[in-house]
């Protein structure tokens, strides 16, 4: 039986691949391409030595998904198929709304009808709004600031339901934290179009020469240095969590939820000069205001994740810098090179 695997050609979804594939498990893909690269596939293909089944399918296409349900025996999903940025969707909710929620709808209902209910849903750390105390735990209330954010709750909620109307469904809800990094192989990576929204790829392109310095926004935050305290996991780390999280659904039934992330938080100056040590070069960087919509700090309890999963974060912050800049210094523009 195969799993089907949504937005496999992105950041996290080709670095997932890559360990179900060197797993063994058979995997049919589908993507849009939406905010990836065919490239991507190719590269996963080549790291493992293994081939995959690949559609170019939009999930608001339910009846070209059925199709690919339909003919290939899937019997579990990985859906990452998704839009992610935060000030995107402030500007365009509808889109996100439409996107994220009508293509998760489709995804289960087609999911429901071919008795394929196993699935392992990507959320994110973003569902628990401002924290009121950090590590956080999973039983932490949720609340979230941005349609983006309101997708992945609503998600949440919809796949909870699914399953208090049909218990045979198996769902394993992933929070991730903040994933960075890139495959060791320097071939897959986080390939961010225009400027980078997020700090790991703004430092990367920094370090590159790509852009003159850093804006640390913010330095009055209640935190040891003043800068924002984040979760960074490597994301080899987090794509491992998913095979176990797979391996669960197969042998349970019911909706679970989980934190990814490693349990130390990092300020952003940490990260600055981890990436100095990491790489041997300077990141130069300026102070300048917050940005609107974030917080002080957030950062995992994972104990459930290692408890249940017998997942743990393998990976350090020196590994996750060095292997995101060795991915930018072989592929300057991305998967445009
Ligand atoms: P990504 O944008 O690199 O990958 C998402 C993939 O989904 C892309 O390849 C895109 O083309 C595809 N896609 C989007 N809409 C689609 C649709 N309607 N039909 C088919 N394909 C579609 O993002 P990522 O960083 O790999 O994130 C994967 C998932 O994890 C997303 O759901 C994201 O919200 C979630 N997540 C990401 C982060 C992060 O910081 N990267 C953190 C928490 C959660
Ligand atoms: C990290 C820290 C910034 C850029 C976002 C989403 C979240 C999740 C992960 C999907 C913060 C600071 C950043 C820069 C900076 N994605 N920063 N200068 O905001 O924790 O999380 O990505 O689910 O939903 O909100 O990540 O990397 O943008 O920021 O000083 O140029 O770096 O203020 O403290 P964030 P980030």
């Amino acid at each position: 039986m195969a799993i089907l695997i949504t937005g496999g050609a992105g950041y996290i979804g080709s670095h997932t691949m890559v360990e179900f594939l060197n797993a063994g498990r058979e995997l049919v893909v589908v993507d849009n391409f939406l905010n990836s690269k065919p490239c991507a596939l190719e590269r996963v293909k080549q790291i493992t030595g293994k081939d995959f089944k690949f559609y170019e399918v939009d999930l608001l296409d339910k009846e070209a998904l059925e199709r690919v349900v339909c003919e290939n025996g899937i019997d579990s999903c990985i859906h990452f198929a998704g839009l992610k940025a935060v000030g995107e969707s402030c500007q365009k909710p509808l889109w996100y709304y439409h996107n994220n929620i009508t293509g998760t709808l489709n995804l289960c209902e087609v999911l429901q009808k071919y008795n394929a209910k196993r699935i392992v849903f990507s959320s994110s750390a973003t569902v628990y709004g401002n924290p009121s105390s950090v590590p956080i735990t999973e039983d932490f209330p949720l609340s979230t600031t941005n349609p983006y954010g309101e997708t992945k709750l609503m998600i949440e909620r919809i796949l909870k339901d699914l399953h208090t109307s049909d218990p045979e469904w198996s769902i394993s809800i992933l929070r991730y934290f903040n994933p960075i990094g890139a495959h060791k192989s320097g071939l897959i990576g986080e390939d961010p179009q225009g400027i980078p929204n997020n700090l790991l790829p703004y430092i990367t392109q920094v370090a590159a020469g790509r852009r003159e310095r850093l804006s640390v926004f913010g330095n009055d935050y209640n935190t040891p240095d003043g800068t924002g305290v984040r979760d960074y996991i490597h994301v080899v780390d987090l794509a491992r969590a998913h095979l176990k999280a797979i391996e669960r659904a197969e042998k349970i039934t019911g909706v679970e939820h989980f934190n990814i992330g490693t349990g130390v938080g990092y300020s952003v100056l940490d990260i600055v000069h981890a990436y100095e040590k990491a790489t041997g070069i300077a990141i130069p960087y300026q102070i300048t205001p917050r940005r609107p919509g974030d917080i002080d700090e957030c950062y995992a309890n994972p104990a459930k994740a290692a408890e249940i999963l017998g997942w743990k974060a393998e990976y350090n912050i020196e590994d996750m810098c060095r292997d995101a800049y060795n991915w930018q210094l072989k592929n300057p523009r991305g998967y445009d090179d």
